[in-house]
């Protein structure tokens, strides 16, 4: 399968990077306003594929996205140390008016996968522009965030953290949810599990995991300006699971069903990703305190969205 990449800067061209690390699609086209930065990281990127796969990495123009079914949204500014990912809404939707047209000139019906920020109401832009079902439009929301999140919990308890079931709801933002009640670590709750591994979650433990996943991106930024190899290797998995239809179980952001009595506005569940892009929205299991920080996450993203008339 051929992947397109709009935006060669950090997020895009470590995306590429990762793709062709896993092998997971068979061509790779970086787009960027800046042709000869997107070929140069293109040709950088390529001479590593030998060691890896035999995945083609080239740049090009939007009319060399011809034939690509995945279209990866990685255009647009950045934060800046300090910054909210919501304060880049209006210079990003500018970005994405001036693209997405000339993507679907060139590939009427791609999946496409939303990477700028602040994500999920991008999501709800490209979708809007797009006029793409939901299920096509895929943010890459919380993927990060649960990476973070099991990143934190498998040193804390001890196991891999493929082994670790937690997810983080929500906006991709400082309203996001971690899901604690419904954590799982091999066959048992995650508490059970971390008391019987000798390493309880106190409320000390917990609080300091919601801030290492919280703020994990303020945090690279102020040390090296900007985060890209976590959220590089989460499109790269989601590319993998579109390609080969596995049907993964990965909690990105969409305007698809989400959960009842929520707004209809994108944000991160655990949806299960295959060749059709969304193919089933899983309502997580949370309690009581989860459901009203998602819903105030949700209404947070739902009047923003509105104040930018998406
Ligand atoms: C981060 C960016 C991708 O969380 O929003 O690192």
């Amino acid at each position: 399968m051929k992947v397109g990449i709009i935006g060669a800067g950090m997020v895009g061209s470590t995306a590429a990077y990762a793709i062709g690390l896993l092998g997971v699609a068979h061509s790779v086209v970086l787009v960027d306003l800046d042709p000869a930065m997107a070929r140069a990281q293109a040709e950088d990127i390529s001479h590593g594929m030998p060691f890896a796969s035999t995945t083609i990495v080239t740049s090009g123009g939007y009319e060399d996205l011809a034939g690509a079914e995945i279209v990866i949204l990685a255009a647009g500014v950045g934060q800046k140390p300090g910054e909210s990912r919501l304060s880049l809404l209006s210079r990003n939707a500018d970005v994405f008016r001036a693209v997405i047209g000339s993507i679907l000139s060139v590939v009427p019906d791609p999946i496409l996968l939303v990477a700028s920020n602040p994500v999920d109401i991008m999501t709800t832009v490209a979708r809007r522009l797009s006029g793409l079902p939901a299920h096509r439009v895929i943010g890459s929301g919380t993927i990060l965030d649960t990476a973070r999140f099991r990143s934190l919990l498998s040193r804390h308890v001890g196991l891999a953290p493929q082994s670790i079931h937690a997810y983080v709801l929500g906006e991709h933002g400082d309203s996001e949810v971690l899901a604690w009640s419904g954590a799982r670590a091999g066959n048992m709750s995650l508490d059970a599990f971390a008391a019987y591994a000798g390493a309880p979650i106190t409320e000390d433990i917990r609080r300091q995991i919601d801030d290492g996943v919280r703020y994990a991106a303020y945090s690279i930024i102020e040390g090296k300006g900007a985060t890209y190899y976590g959220i590089g290797a989460g499109l790269a998995r989601l590319v993998g699971a579109i390609v080969s239809d596995g049907k993964v179980v990965m909690s990105v952001s969409t305007e698809t069903n989400g959960i009842a009595g929520l707004p209809q506005v994108a944000y991160s569940i655990p949806r299960v990703i295959g060749r059709r892009g969304v193919e089933l929205d899983l309502a997580p299991d949370i309690n009581d305190a989860e459901r009203m920080a998602l819903e105030r996450s949700a209404t947070l993203l739902k009047e923003t969205a509105q104040a930018l008339g998406t």
